[in-house]
């Protein structure tokens, strides 16, 4: 079989964007549409050459891949000069795939599919039957059906206008004929351009027979040139993705607000209330609860254990039968033990918690170990920084640190050790001891009010 190679153009500025980002570096769902388009090449094992112009630097900073043949087009001057910048490095006898980097939902299968037709025939090219065709190039057929040309909106007459089969921008050529072509195009339409496109027109004048693969999936080869596009094609991933998790089993109160960039891995009868954004990767466990608008990032979740609303994690983990929130905020590295409890308003970083412990209210606990069966007191303090450097706390099994506390970092409390109330504790705590330093109340039983004057 012949040498496939794959030809992504991405040189586009995607001024209907109105962004300072390029188009190919836009974000859908967890990846950039460019990353969409090279992964769906990636098992068809292609060469990957990629035409960019527009944000060069920063789109080949992005992408994370040693294999891709960079090619700058220096000026924008249409898709089908875009190919021409390519063509020196393609081997004549291959078979050149192009693609579109802002079309980033076609999915391998078609491309295999595309690429088999092309085989058998020199020249394919994939389209779609759209209801609305705005903005697309419309295939044009003659009377016995055989694919004579595009024309583009811009240039398109009433009649054309009229025609509901479009271009996606994907197609597959032999590389000596797609050489010829493109050398061949003229800048001769509303936007001055060299349009890929006109090589059509080129083959039939050539009696080159045109072959078609009509895609049946329109969102798949839909083309995002501007934001509205962008929301429509990530409402529809979304909208496929929750139905398959759906299939699989997860309880989503309503598949219309839920939203996972990347991956999510469940067990039996989770339940994810409404607005839960799930980014990264993911595990829950089985019979996990996530309530209203948490933000839950590369974390794992244990069985039984109940995320109250409005709670963000982020690279942590949380062990079995425990809750956290409501208004709770894990920050990266925290681990939470099993049965365990972080309640309403507790900002944890970088700490372990063990099992059966509880930070029930309004705390800060930061670069801290906590054994066993802790009990930490309302708006308890680890003062982890002196405004240079960070240091640990360490509380041992079975402490209580009374409410108010501040725990002045490095220090460690003991074994079932008790902390008084509104301490601030500098000093190491022994097991089993009390400590406390606050000083000794004192009452004035003759005192006013002050009233105003
Ligand atoms: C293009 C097609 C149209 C098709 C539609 C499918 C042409 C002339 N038109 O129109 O028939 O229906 O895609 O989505 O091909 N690019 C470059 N260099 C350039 C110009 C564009 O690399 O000089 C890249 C862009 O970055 C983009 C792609 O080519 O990824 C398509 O360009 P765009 O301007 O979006 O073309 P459309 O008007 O959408
Ligand atoms: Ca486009």
């Amino acid at each position: 079989m012949s040498t496939i190679n794959a030809i992504i153009l991405a040189a586009g500025e995607g001024s209907r964007m109105k962004s300072n980002i390029p188009k190919a570096l836009q974000q859908l769902s967890n990846k950039t549409l460019l990353q969409y388009v090279i992964d769906a090449v990636t098992p068809l094992n292609a060469n990957l050459n990629i035409v960019v112009g527009h944000g060069a630097e920063l789109i080949k900073n992005a992408i994370d891949n040693q294999n891709i043949n960079w090619v700058v087009q220096k000026e924008q001057l249409g898709t089908g000069h875009a190919v021409q910048q390519v063509m020196p490095d393609i081997d004549n006898d291959s078979i050149c795939l192009v693609l579109y980097g802002d079309v980033p939902f076609i999915q391998s299968a078609t491309l295999s599919s595309l690429l088999s037709k092309a085989i058998e025939t020199d020249f394919s090219l994939l389209s779609v039957v759209l209801e609305n065709p705005f903005g697309y190039g419309r295939i044009k057929r003659n009377k016995t059906g055989e694919i004579i040309a595009i024309v583009e909106q811009k240039d398109a007459s009433e009649s054309e206008l009229n025609i509901h089969e479009i271009n996606t921008g994907i197609m597959a050529v032999k590389a000596s004929l797609l050489k010829s072509y493109v050398d061949k195009l003229t800048p001769n339409n509303t936007q001055g351009e060299l349009y890929l496109t006109d090589i059509v027109e080129i083959a039939n004048a050539n009696n080159v027979t045109i072959s078609s693969f009509i895609c049946d999936s329109a969102s798949e080869v839909m083309g995002i040139n501007d934001k509205n596009q962008l929301a429509e094609l990530e409402r529809l991933i979304q909208q496929k993705q929750v139905s398959e998790f759906m299939t699989n089993g997860l309880g989503v109160k309503d598949p219309a607000r839920f939203d996972c960039r990347g991956t999510l891995n469940f067990g039996k009868d989770c339940v994810v209330d409404i607005n839960v954004v799930f980014e990264g990767k993911n595990e829950l466990g089985e019979n996990v609860t996530i309530e209203p608008n948490c933000i839950i990032k590369n974390s794992k979740i244990g069985d039984n254990s109940d995320i109250k609303a409005n709670s963000i994690i982020e690279d942590s983990t949380v062990g079995n039968n425990t809750t956290i929130g409501p208004f709770a905020r894990l920050r990266p590295e925290s681990h939470i033990g099993n049965n365990a409890k972080i309640g309403n308003f507790v900002e944890v970083k970088k700490s372990t918690i063990g099992h059966t412990s509880k930070v029930s209210h309004l705390s800060y606990v930061g670069d801290s170990t906590i054994g066993d069966g802790v009990n930490i007191g309302a708006g308890v303090i680890t003062c982890n920084y002196d405004g240079a450097n960070k240091y640990q706390t360490v509380i041992k099994d079975g402490a209580f640190i009374g409410s108010d506390a501040q725990l002045i970092a490095p220090v460690t409390i003991g074994k079932n050790a008790t902390v008084g109330a509104g301490s601030t504790i500098t000093k190491n705590v022994p097991d089993e001891s009390l400590s406390l330093s606050r000083n000794k109340q004192t009452i004035l039983n003759n005192w006013k009010r002050p009233i105003k004057k």
